[in-house]
């Protein structure tokens, strides 16, 4: 695509690719969309100050639509996995660990506040920051299926122990997968340089400029991004950053 930026005489090119077919952007847009209702009215469920919101009609209310949403929050995933049973695989793989997302972590205050992303470790489709994201809210999905199911359908049968375990163990989820929730929001929405992972999220390419700038192992290829980036440590030690 070439595009003629107002007052630059010359035209610049953008290369664009792949990187999130329909099927995962329609999902992760409703995911989004039955988190939010699922995350509020658990709050309601779940805060002391907010129990007179729990009672009467209003409470059946806030039940009701936590019941609706978790359907729609826990199908998603099943059927992006039954429709595009590879990519569901390969991006629960990109989600792992790797040797280069401690220095990245080391590295991620200087890059988010600064801007300073040109001593980063190489990273893959996904950077350590989207890589944890990705985690927890997996480990999430898994716990609030579990437990939702368990406080829903199990009462008179679970144990009252076991009832007390789903509902710590879902509130823990909800802290947990809310905090990250909130980051993965601010990144997304209000910080400047992450626009371009929103663009992706929304049109499913990214540039191949930004790919190789900040996702070098999935742009070049592993060998070929840590030869980058091993030049790039060597020049700056030469001369003298
Ligand atoms: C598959 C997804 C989910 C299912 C099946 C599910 C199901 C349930 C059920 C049945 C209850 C009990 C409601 C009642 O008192 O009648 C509940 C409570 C709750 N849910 Fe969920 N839920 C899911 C996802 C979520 C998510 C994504 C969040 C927050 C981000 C959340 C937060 C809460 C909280 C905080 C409570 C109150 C627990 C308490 O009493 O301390 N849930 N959920």
């Amino acid at each position: 695509m070439t595009v003629q930026l107002r007052g630059r005489a010359e035209a610049i090119t953008i290369q664009w690719i792949p990187k999130y077919t329909l099927l995962e952007r329609v999902g992760h847009w409703l995911h989004t969309a039955s988190f939010v209702p699922l995350a509020i009215t658990g709050m309601v469920l779940y805060f002391p100050f907010l129990q007179p919101l729990a009672q009467g009609a209003a409470g059946e209310f806030f039940r009701l639509v936590h019941r609706a949403a978790a359907v729609i929050f826990g199908v998603l995933p099943v059927i992006y996995f039954i429709f595009q049973p590879r990519r569901f695989i390969m991006n629960i793989r990109e989600f792992l660990p790797s040797k280069e997302d401690i220095g990245w972590l080391r590295g991620a205050p200087a890059y988010y506040l600064f801007g300073r992303h040109e001593a980063m470790p190489p990273q893959g489709r996904f950077n350590a920051g989207e890589k944890l994201n990705g985690l927890v809210m997996i480990i999430a999905w898994v716990i609030f299926g579990i437990t939702g199911l368990l406080m829903w359908f199990g009462k008179g049968i679970a144990s009252p122990e076991l009832f007390r375990w789903a509902v710590l163990l879902h509130d823990l989820a909800m802290i947990a997968s809310v905090c990250m929730f909130l980051v993965h929001l601010y990144l997304a929405v209000a910080h400047p340089l992450m626009w371009a992972a929103l663009v992706s999220m929304r049109f499913g390419v990214t540039s191949a400029e930004y790919a190789a700038e900040h996702h070098a192992k999935w742009y070049y290829g592993p060998k070929r991004a840590m030869e980058i980036y091993e030049a790039r440590k060597r020049e700056a030690a030469r001369s003298g950053h």
